[in-house]
């Protein structure tokens, strides 16, 4: 991430900093083009004007790093809801969730029940969870956890990488080989050079490495970018080995490149959409604002039309 990325992550946890964004009609505007909705219903509604333009999508009930065993619970029953509503409503069940929300940072035992508690339901209606994948200091125990229960749910459960990460080579290696299906990503928190690659070119050159990879040997990968080289590098390499649409899809984020996103849906190829919503979209926000400060300045632009 950016030297400014790194910058706004940094301010962004200053307790005036969080008052004056929470409380102020401005960035709501910027929030709202980022965040569905904060209930169910809108995330729902979302969603359906998604399909009507082609496009699927994943829900993120916003949360994370819960503080008590009652707050995870209270996490998996809301996201068992979203299953059911969504399979309710004729919609996709997909969901995608974080660990930290389940409990992770209070009992590894809780998390794997309560994740176990919601992939029981998406196997009830033929849905898919797939697990963010959060800073380094839980990249291990989330792999652990993934592994454990994709035993027991292969079709119902899949994983993040990120191509920051200098362990993410050999962690995607295993990952393809047990035929589980992987979402790659750049990366999306500050993290230290003694785990990340600081550098966007190399950055850059591992999530091609690892694109070609879950391309040619992955189980249905997802490649979630808004990076126009990334795509066009995927699209090259799908046309060169003759894979279908089928193969592969692409994930952007919910508000951002909307019109590229239409564009790809159009040409054919699959295109997921991850839909937040809730009240706590906080660090969520901070984290689109840090990897793309223009994102901002767009927003603030587009507010005054
Ligand atoms: P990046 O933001 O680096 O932009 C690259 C280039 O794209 C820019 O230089 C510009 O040219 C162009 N561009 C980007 N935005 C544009 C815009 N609005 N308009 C015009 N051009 C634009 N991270 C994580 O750590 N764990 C996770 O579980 C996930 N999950 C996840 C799911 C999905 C569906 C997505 C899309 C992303 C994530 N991420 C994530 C976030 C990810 O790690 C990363 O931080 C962001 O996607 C930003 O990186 P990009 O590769 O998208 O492009």
């Amino acid at each position: 991430m950016a030297m400014l990325g790194q910058a706004v992550l940094a301010i962004s946890k200053n307790r005036m900093v969080t008052r004056i964004v929470k409380q102020s009609s401005l960035f709501r505007g910027m929030v709202n083009r980022f965040v569905a909705g904060e209930d169910l219903e809108s995330a729902i509604v979302a969603t359906q004007n998604l399909a009507d333009q082609h496009l699927t999508a994943t829900l993120d009930q916003l949360g994370e790093d819960v503080r008590s065993i009652e707050e995870a619970t209270a996490a998996v029953s809301s996201y068992t809801t979203t299953l059911e509503r969504l399979a309710s409503a004729g919609l996709e069940p997909n969901i995608s969730v974080k660990l930290t929300m389940l409990g992770l940072d209070l009992s590894e035992t809780v998390t794997v029940q309560n994740l176990e508690t919601i992939l029981a339901t998406a196997r009830q209606v033929s849905g898919f969870v797939r697990i963010d994948m959060e800073g380094s200091a839980h990249t291990a125990a989330t792999l652990r956890i993934f592994e454990r229960l994709h035993d027991q749910y292969p079709e119902h459960v899949g994983i993040v990488i990120q191509s920051y990460l200098k362990r993410s080579l050999a962690d995607i290696t295993r990952i393809i080989d047990r035929g589980a299906r992987v979402r790659l990503v750049k990366g999306a928190y500050a993290e230290p050079e003694s785990v990340a690659y600081q550098n966007m070119s190399e950055v850059r050159r591992q999530f091609l490495v690892m694109m070609r990879m879950l391309l040619d040997a992955g189980h249905y990968p997802a490649i979630a970018t808004h990076d126009p080289e990334l795509i066009e590098a995927t699209l090259a390499h799908a046309g060169a080995k003759g894979y279908g649409a089928d193969k592969f899809e692409f994930q952007m984020l919910y508000g951002v490149r909307r019109d590229e996103q239409l564009r790809i849906a159009a040409a054919g190829h699959r295109m997921r959409v991850y839909v937040p919503f809730g009240t706590e979209w906080y660090p969520y926000f901070t984290r689109r604002i840090a990897e793309r400060p223009a994102n901002a300045l767009f927003v603030l632009r587009n507010l005054r039309r």
